[in-house]
Order: C-alpha cells, then structure tokens, then sequence
C-alpha cells in the first residue's frame, strides 16, 4: 500500500511585524486591548506593494524543497491555497511551477479559503495513494490586506499575509493517517468576497465581508466535530494526540475548540498572536514554526484542521 507522508516544510512572512498600536497610528478606530482581549492578536505582516501571493510562495517552498531533500524536478504536482491569486488566470500554481524552475508537474489552485491548506493535502495524499503522482508540493499562500476594507474596524484588524509549504511523498508507512473535509455553500454569506470582474470593472463589492459572532459560533461546531470524526477514522483517542494545529483566526474559537475537544491548550500550536489570521497559509505557517523550533518531531502525531469561507471545514490527522 503506498501512503502520503509530509517530508518538509517551509514558510515566509513579509517585511515588519505591524502591531496593533501601528494599525491605530494609520487611523483605524481600534485598540490594542479591543484587538488582544477579542482575538488575540498582537501583530500582523503585509506584502509590499507589487508583492504577489506567488512572491510569499516561492521562497516557503524552496524552504520546504530544502528541508525534504528534494529538488524542484523532484515534483510531480503542486497544489496552491489561495483565495488571493496573482492574476484571475492562469493559477497561482503555474506561476508558483514556473518561478521554481519546474516543467511538467501537473499545477492547480484550489479555492476552500481559510480550508484551502487542508484541502490541497487531502488531494495531494490522494493522488500519492492512487500511485499515479510521487512527490507534491501544496503552499498556501495568502495577501488578504489587498481584500481588506480598511474602513471597517471589525475585520481589517483581524488578517495578515503570508505563506506555508510542504512537499509530501509517496511512502511505504504513513504519513497522513485520515483526513476529513466538508463544505455547506447555504453559509457562504457569513464570510465572502462577494465580487467579481466584469466588462473592465468589479461588480459586487471587492473586500472581505463577515458575519463574525455566526462565524464563531459555526467555527467551533464544525472544528469540534471533525476533530472527532478524523480520530475515530484512525481509531486513536484525543489523549493520543501529541498537537493540534488549527486555522489560526482567533485565540478564542482555538480555546473553544481545545475545550469542546478536552485538549489543554498547551497540545495547541498557535500563532494567531503574531502572524493574524493568513488564511490559507495560518496551518502551514504554524506546522513550520512549530517543526522548527522542535515541538512537533518525528512520530507525533498532529492534527491539522481548516475552517473558513464557503463555509469550509476540514481535518488530517499526521504520524509525523
Ligand atoms: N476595535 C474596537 N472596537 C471594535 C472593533 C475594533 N477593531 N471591532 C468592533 N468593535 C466594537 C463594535 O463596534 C461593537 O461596539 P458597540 O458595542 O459599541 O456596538 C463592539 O466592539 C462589539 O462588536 P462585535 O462585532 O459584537 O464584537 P464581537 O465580540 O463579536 O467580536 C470578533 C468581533 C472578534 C470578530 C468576533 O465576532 C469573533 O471572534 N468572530 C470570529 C470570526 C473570526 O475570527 N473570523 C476570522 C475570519 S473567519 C475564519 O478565518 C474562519
């Protein structure tokens, strides 16, 4: 039997740490208690101006390429997260393929917003077990400040750019475990862009929109339960678990989650204190650190989960 097993990781962040006093030095109507004690957040990265997703993407996945010892001809498929793409197409995929220097790889984005890391592993593990792909590289790479309405205090202050990578290949032992993804379109109102380009101009609005105490609510439901179903698939117990790591959107949808599950929150990774919410890219970026600096290491086992816009959820539960 041939599994999936993640052999690297990398990330990027762009330019300065922004804090939350900087957001008010720029004229926002917030404060930095307001921002702490409801998120959690203490600082933010945004891209430069002309910085494109694919700009944070390259160096995560030179990053990762490194860490697994593979090189860019190694790769056979490569997978981007991103609901902020460089252009409307082709996809951030083929631009990412083409600034690594690879040829041939089969390259496509997938668009599950804050889900959209867990859902390009998913796939990614599946093209691994069907035989007919080795080595993958999945990114998710994010620059929601260019979707972000700086006049609306309730969302600007929650996001911030980035990107996460890992190249994953076949295996004779796994690797990815059990995953579990999931989506109901009937919520997609609560968190959208909900615009569009046509005939030369954008229709509908182009900035982020949330109903954020639905979002919450949902969030915390929808994480609990496929947490639970991911581990009942691999047929471990939650104490079996050495972490957790989370879409990174609020310390408190990460308290909640850790309490419905009865995990402490020390067998959580978070990040959302320094990177905000990047999407995407907030699992990859956590996974990373957290490799890095020597929590995660090899035979953990470690559960991924994305929540987000569509409404999208999903989990994948690794023996690292
Ligand atoms: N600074 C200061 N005051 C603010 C700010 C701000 N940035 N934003 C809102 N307020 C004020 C509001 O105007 C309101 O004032 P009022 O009582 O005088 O009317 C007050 O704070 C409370 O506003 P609420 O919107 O009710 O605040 P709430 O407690 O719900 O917190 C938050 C808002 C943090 C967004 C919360 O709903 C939440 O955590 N939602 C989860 C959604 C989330 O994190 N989304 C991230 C993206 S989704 C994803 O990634 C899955």
């Amino acid at each position: 039997m041939t599994f999936a097993r993640i052999l690297g990781t990398g990330s990027h962040l762009p330019g300065n740490p922004v804090s939350n006093d900087d957001l008010v030095a720029r004229g926002i109507d917030t404060s930095d208690a307001w921002i702490i004690e409801r998120t959690g957040i203490r600082f933010r990265h945004f891209a430069a101006a002309g910085e494109q997703a694919s700009d944070l993407a390259v160096p995560a996945a030179r990053a990762a390429l490194a860490a697994a010892g593979k090189h860019v001809d190694d790769l056979d498929l490569i997978i981007v997260a991103t609901s902020t793409p460089d252009w409307v197409f082709p996809s951030t995929a083929c631009i990412v393929q083409d600034k690594l220097g690879n040829r041939g790889a089969a390259a496509f984005d997938v668009q599950a917003v804050c889900s959209g890391f867990v859902y390009g592993v998913t796939i990614a593990e599946k093209f691994m077990r069907s035989g007919s792909h080795r080595c993958a590289l999945v990114v998710g790479t994010e620059i929601f400040s260019r979707i972000l309405d700086w006049q609306d205090r309730t969302t600007c202050v929650l996001f911030g750019d980035g990107a996460g990578a890992v190249v994953l290949a076949s295996s004779d032992a796994p690797g990815v475990l059990a995953s579990d993804l999931h989506a109901d379109g009937s919520y997609r109102h609560i968190l959208s862009t909900p615009g569009q380009i046509c005939g030369g101009s954008v229709v509908g609005s182009p900035y982020l929109q949330m109903d954020g105490q639905a979002v919450f609510k949902l969030a915390v439901k929808v994480l609990g339960e496929s947490a639970q179903s991911t581990l009942d698939r691999a047929g471990l117990r939650v104490d079996e678990l050495d972490w957790l790591i989370p879409h990174q959107a609020n310390i408190r949808i990460l308290q909640a989650t850790a309490k419905r599950l009865g995990l402490p929150m020390e067998r959580l990774v978070t990040t959302v204190g320094h990177h905000g919410n990047t999407s995407a890219a907030s699992v990859p970026l956590a996974l990373d650190l957290a490799i890095r600096d020597g929590r995660v290491r090899s035979g953990h086992h470690v559960l991924l989960q994305g929540v987000g816009g569509g409404f999208t959820w999903g989990s994948i539960l690794l023996r690292m």
